[in-house]
This record gives C-alpha cells, structure tokens and sequence, in this order.
C-alpha cells in the first residue's frame, strides 16, 4: 500500500463525518487535496455543504470541483475542519504547516466544533520535533524574530522560493525552526506566540480533537479524548 493510498483512505474515512448542511473547512496540502476531490464528488451525487478553505490553492481546487466556498473573512464559527499534519503525537499535539498554510489553519480549526487530522502513517511520531516548527514572521520584523527563536533554542531558516524568500498567502515570511524534540510543546507554543512579529506557527496544542491514521491501508481513528 503506497503512502498516497493511505492518505486518500484517511481522507475517506474523515469525509463520512460529513453530513448535509455542515459547514467544513477545507485543509491545504496532499493529503487535503483527496478530502476536496472526495466531497467534491459527494456534492456533485446530492451532499449539500458549504465550504471555506485554509489557502488560496485549497479554495481553487474546491471551486474548480463545484463547491461552494465562503470567504472566511466573513464566518465566524464552523462545524467541521479536516486537514493534515506533518507530525501528530499521541495526545493528538502536531506540527503543520510544510505548505504554508498554517496561520490561516490554526485560524479555521479553532473556529471549528470539530477539527480531525488525516494522515498516513509517517506523521504519526511518538515525540514532536524531527519537523522543524514553521513560523510566520512578518518581513519587518524578520532578524530580530530570528534571534528570538535562536533565544528559545530554535535553529531557523528562510524558507526559499526559488532565488527568492517564500511569501505566504499574506506576504509574510516562513522561518521553519528547528528545536530538536520538543520535550514541552504547549510551553514552546506560547511562548513563540509571545514574540513580536511572530504572526503564528505550526504548533498545535489543543486544536485537533481526533486523528485518522491510515497505516498500510488500515484506517484507525483516534479521539484526543481518549488519547489524554
Ligand atoms: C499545510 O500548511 C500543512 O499544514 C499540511 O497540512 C501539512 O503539511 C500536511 O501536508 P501533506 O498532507 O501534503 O503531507
């Protein structure tokens, strides 16, 4: 069973949540992009959603497969998000945002009820840290946010786009941070919000409520309730 494979399975078994009427959000990255096709195609056979995407790319595809998609400026709360991970432990704490897209995702998963994870098993780590902690920094601030996180242990890089820096979908900077394992997370997550000119990072604490892990072809579920 290919890595594809089981992020499409994860994605599936997350698209059952879905139910007529929801309001869901849309996650960014390969393992969403099953998720949108999928309901996507659940539309088009009678599921009747609305939709508002983590990123421009995210809301072009869902457009392009038929969904209608609310800009999020406008929406305060939602039922559902479903998005992926770079790294999601055991008490369901991860690491996002390798696509960039992790400020406005942080944003739409706290405005969900429920926010679900899907991933394949290489996401699945049993300590955070081998992914370096994306942080988006506005570009005015970018050396002196560099020397914070050098302050708190982090070893960060400027994230390129070609010959040039990487803009986010706000024309902000990515300094994806390396920390090592990161024996307290939540500390980390604060105190790395705390800092002048962090927009946000790709720590999440508390956000996702369950995890589907497909491992194999195998997809087991995972509630944060029951993992803590
Ligand atoms: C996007 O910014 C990220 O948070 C993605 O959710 C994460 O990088 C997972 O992407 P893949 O599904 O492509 O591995």
């Amino acid at each position: 069973m290919s890595q594809n494979e089981d992020k499409r399975l994860a994605a599936l078994a997350a698209a059952d949540e879905v139910r007529d009427g929801m309001l869901v959000g849309l996650g960014t990255g390969s393992t969403a992009a099953f998720l949108i096709d999928e309901l996507a195609r659940r539309a088009r056979d009678g599921l009747r959603i609305e939709a508002v995407a983590t990123s421009l790319a995210s809301d072009a595809q869902a457009k392009a497969g038929g969904l209608t998609v609310r800009p999020f400026e406008d929406v305060a709360a939602i039922d559902l998000c479903i998005d992926g991970a770079d790294e999601i432990d055991g008490a369901c704490r991860a690491i996002k945002g390798a696509g960039a897209a992790m400020v406005r995702e942080k944003i739409v998963a706290t405005a969900a009820t429920r926010m679900v994870v899907i991933a394949d098993g290489c996401k699945k780590v049993a300590q955070l840290g081998a992914a370096p902690v994306p942080v988006e920094v506005l570009p005015f601030g970018r050396a002196f946010v560099a020397r914070a996180l050098a302050e708190l242990g982090g070893k960060s890089t400027l994230r390129p786009r070609g010959d040039a820096p990487y803009l986010t979908d706000q024309g902000n900077l990515i300094l994806d941070t390396h920390f090592g394992l990161i024996a307290d997370p939540a500390t980390l997550a604060r105190h790395l919000s705390l800092v002048p000119g962090v927009v946000g990072h790709g720590l999440f604490i508390d956000e996702v409520d369950a995890l589907y892990l497909a491992e194999g072809g195998t997809v087991t579920r995972i509630e944060r309730s029951a993992a803590i």
